[in-house]
């Protein structure tokens, strides 16, 4: 069948990679991104495409849902991919109400657009239709020390404004499927992390913060546990479920690298100074800070992807040091997007919000 796919959010992290990852598959499928570009969507992330001719974009918010119609119908969208939403903790702890708006509401607005062109006008093609929810696995909430990962089974219980809103999200999709048939899946990734990510998030913060010779904020005592996925490994992992799963299906998707933020910090301290490019000639571990913890900090995530990988036959490719030594060339070689995003004053603005008045311990 031929595609025709609405990436919702794919001037983001991860959208944007997918859309990259899509167009090196150098398959004949139409891509039509919708993003607001908030201040986390970024056009720069998408400057390059190989085939700019199977690309369409519209900056336009989810929660309209007359304009969803219209795209969906102008495109003939048979696949809808919902990356869009507000997706820091730390930003929903000081701002809950646009997380609420776009990761509730947008994805109940892009629900009723697809169910009432795809089940009350093309109710003959419904098979060849799918929604798919990226989700997270925050949505689980936390783990203590042994507890076994989660998996497709393990009841949702979030924390943070950010995982309720997306745990509500899913909740919609699931019962969109259940109760109109409308074919829906569902995918639960740990913390992604690789080129084009907004640096506000751990990882890219860290890069360039040491770059700068400036402190690495560490929160609390850093021992909290994440499972780090190389952000192209989970593109995959989105296409074999939009290729190969039944709908009504949801999966863990993980790069089974479950380890300490302390950890990740050293990790991308050693690989720092061991890189030619990099100016500093003191260990960069000197300027790990650790200051005050996150409200509600969850302790620890991990999943467990047997069910991606028996059914579907996906693996993560790259572990955490091909990964990072990856994500770091690319950030010594972007000079440019990284001058841009430091000179708006939306990212200085949030540097002073969320580090100004955390102390260092
Ligand atoms: P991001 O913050 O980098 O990008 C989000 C994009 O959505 C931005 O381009 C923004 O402009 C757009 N957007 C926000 N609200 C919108 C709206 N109302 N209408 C249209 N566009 C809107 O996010 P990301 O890291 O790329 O995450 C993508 C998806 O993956 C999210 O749904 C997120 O919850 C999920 N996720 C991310 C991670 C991660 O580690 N980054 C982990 C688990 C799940
Ligand atoms: P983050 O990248 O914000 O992703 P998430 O909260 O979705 O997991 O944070 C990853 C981990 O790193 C999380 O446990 C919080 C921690 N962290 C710090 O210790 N310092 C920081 O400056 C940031 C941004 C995060």
């Amino acid at each position: 069948m031929k595609y025709s796919i609405l990436v919702s959010g794919g001037a983001g992290f991860i959208g944007s990679n997918f859309i990259h990852f899509i167009q090196y598959l150098d398959l004949d499928i139409d891509l039509v991104n919708v993003d607001l570009l908030t201040y986390a969507g970024n056009l720069q992330n998408l400057a390059d495409l190989p085939h700019p001719e199977r690309y369409h974009f519209h900056q336009a918010d989810i929660c309209e849902q007359e304009l969803m119609e219209w795209i969906i119908r102008k495109y003939e969208i048979n696949t809808i991919i919902n990356f869009a939403a507000e997706t820091h903790v730390d930003r929903s702890i000081h701002d809950p109400q646009s997380f609420i708006r776009s990761n509730i509401n947008g994805t109940f607005s892009l629900l009723e657009a697809a169910k009432k062109i795809w089940l009350q006008e093309n109710s003959n093609k419904v098979n060849s239709f799918r929604f798919h929810q990226i989700s997270t696995d925050e949505v689980f909430g936390t783990l203590k020390a042994d507890d076994p990962p989660f998996n497709e089974k393990t009841p949702y219980s979030p924390n943070s404004p950010y995982s309720a809103s997306k745990a509500a999200a899913d909740h919609l999709v699931i019962a969109y499927g259940k109760t109109y048939g409308l074919p829906v899946s569902v995918s639960h990734c740990t913390n992604n992390y690789g080129p084009y990510q907004f640096p506000e998030k751990l990882i890219p913060l860290m890069i360039l913060n040491a770059l700068e010779e400036k402190p690495l904020p560490v929160y609390g005592d850093g021992l909290q546990i994440r499972d780090w996925l190389f952000v192209e490994d989970h593109c995959r992992a989105i296409w074999d479920i939009i290729v190969k799963a039944d709908p009504g299906d949801s999966f863990m998707v993980g790069g089974e690298t479950n380890i300490t933020n302390l950890q990740v910090v050293r990790y991308l301290c050693q690989f720092m100074d061991a890189h030619p490019r990099t100016s500093s000639k003191k260990p960069y571990d000197r300027l790990i800070t650790f200051v005050d913890d996150r409200p509600g900090h969850d302790r620890r995530y991990a999943v467990d992807c047997e069910k991606i990988r028996s059914r579907l036959g996906w693996q993560p490719r790259n572990d955490l040091k091909a990964g990072l030594e990856k994500t770091i060339r690319w950030y010594l070689e972007n000079d440019a997007w990284i001058a841009d995003i430091r000179e708006r004053n939306e990212y200085q603005g949030w540097l002073e919000l969320n580090y100004a008045n955390r102390r260092a311990q």
